[in-house]
């Protein structure tokens, strides 16, 4: 095991370990825009900074390995000021229309800039003015409030393995875009919304959910999928004013398993008003609403039951 000081606290860790999951072990929150544990770390937002004794410059927490006798800093004054810097760099270039973003209450930019204090940015300069892929029935794009952060052409290539995600252009024009910046709808997507439950801000929306409500009038309820022997769990997306099932919330279906198109979007029937409540029995050719009790009482279906 290693041993490192965190912030004063003394923690033992495997070798291997980064700085930021020695503090994670710790319980020290240090803020992350470009981490999911479940996908490689390209340390590309840099809001995860500490200051280590000893190292040049403010090393990225979540691509720097713990070494024996570190002594690691994740909030001093020197760390605050960058990682204000950092989010008002992102600021400069985003827009700021919380007000009516459809992500306000679940931006992970909005919670930070809240946290550290940052209410404008000092830095002007040329904007983005991306055009909005709203072109397949399922996911909104918009390139304008994306930060670079890779998440979801991590999640894309790693998790779905389908790749049709990547960077395109450098420097102030790079953006994220599927090959020959096509929309989404001329690409191979498939729709699997893995980017869309990664993306730390509103760049990637599902459209199911839009206009809908905010997310701290929406609760999640746990379920089981019953649409394949799977048995997926996720979260269904409820109103909180009407318990009306709004949408399906999942990062994951469950260990290492992406949830699929139709757990995440077949929800159609929830509220389908041709929907049969009732068991039907067939007499002189036509389908009668029965009880289940009178159902299951019935012969073959009794004898079935016990042959299985
Ligand atoms: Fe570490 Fe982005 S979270 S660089």
């Amino acid at each position: 095991m290693i041993e490192l000081t965190i912030n004063g606290k003394v923690v033992q860790v495997e070798p291997g370990t980064t700085v930021l999951q020695a503090a994670q072990k710790l319980g020290v929150k240090i803020p992350t825009l470009c981490y999911d544990e479940r996908l490689s770390s390209p340390g590309a937002c840099r809001l995860c900074i500490v200051e280590i004794e000893g190292m040049r410059g403010l090393p990225a927490s979540c691509v720097t390995q713990a070494t024996q006798g570190m002594i690691v800093y994740t909030h001093s004054e020197k760390v605050m000021e960058a990682r204000k810097t950092i989010l008002e760099l992102l600021l400069a270039n985003h827009p700021l229309d919380c007000l009516t973003c459809e992500k306000s209450g679940d931006c992970k930019l909005q919670d930070y800039c809240y946290e550290y204090g940052v209410a404008q940015t000092s830095f002007e300069g040329e904007k983005h003015v991306f055009e909005l892929d709203d072109t397949n029935p399922y996911i909104i794009r918009d390139n304008n409030k994306c930060i670079l952060c890779g998440k979801c052409v991590r999640a894309c290539s790693e998790i779905k393995g389908a790749s049709v995600l990547d960077f395109s252009q450098r420097g102030f024009n790079t953006k994220v875009t599927p090959a020959f910046d096509t929309p989404l709808a001329d690409s191979d997507c498939v729709y699997c919304h893995n980017c869309v439950a990664v993306c730390p801000v509103g760049a990637l929306m599902p459209k199911e959910l839009l206009g809908k409500g905010r997310r701290w009038e929406m609760k999640k309820e746990p379920v089981t999928c019953t649409f394949c022997e799977a048995g997926c769990n996720f979260f269904l997306c409820k109103s909180k004013r009407d318990n009306r099932v709004l949408g399906v919330l999942a990062e994951s279906a469950g260990p290492g398993r992406p949830l699929c198109l139709k757990g995440r979007l077949g929800l159609n029937f929830a509220y389908n008003p041709d929907c049969v409540e009732k068991p039907l029995l067939k007499v002189d050719g036509e389908f009668i609403p029965v009880e289940w009790a009178e159902a299951l009482g019935l012969g073959p279906i009794v004898e079935k039951l016990k042959n299985l």
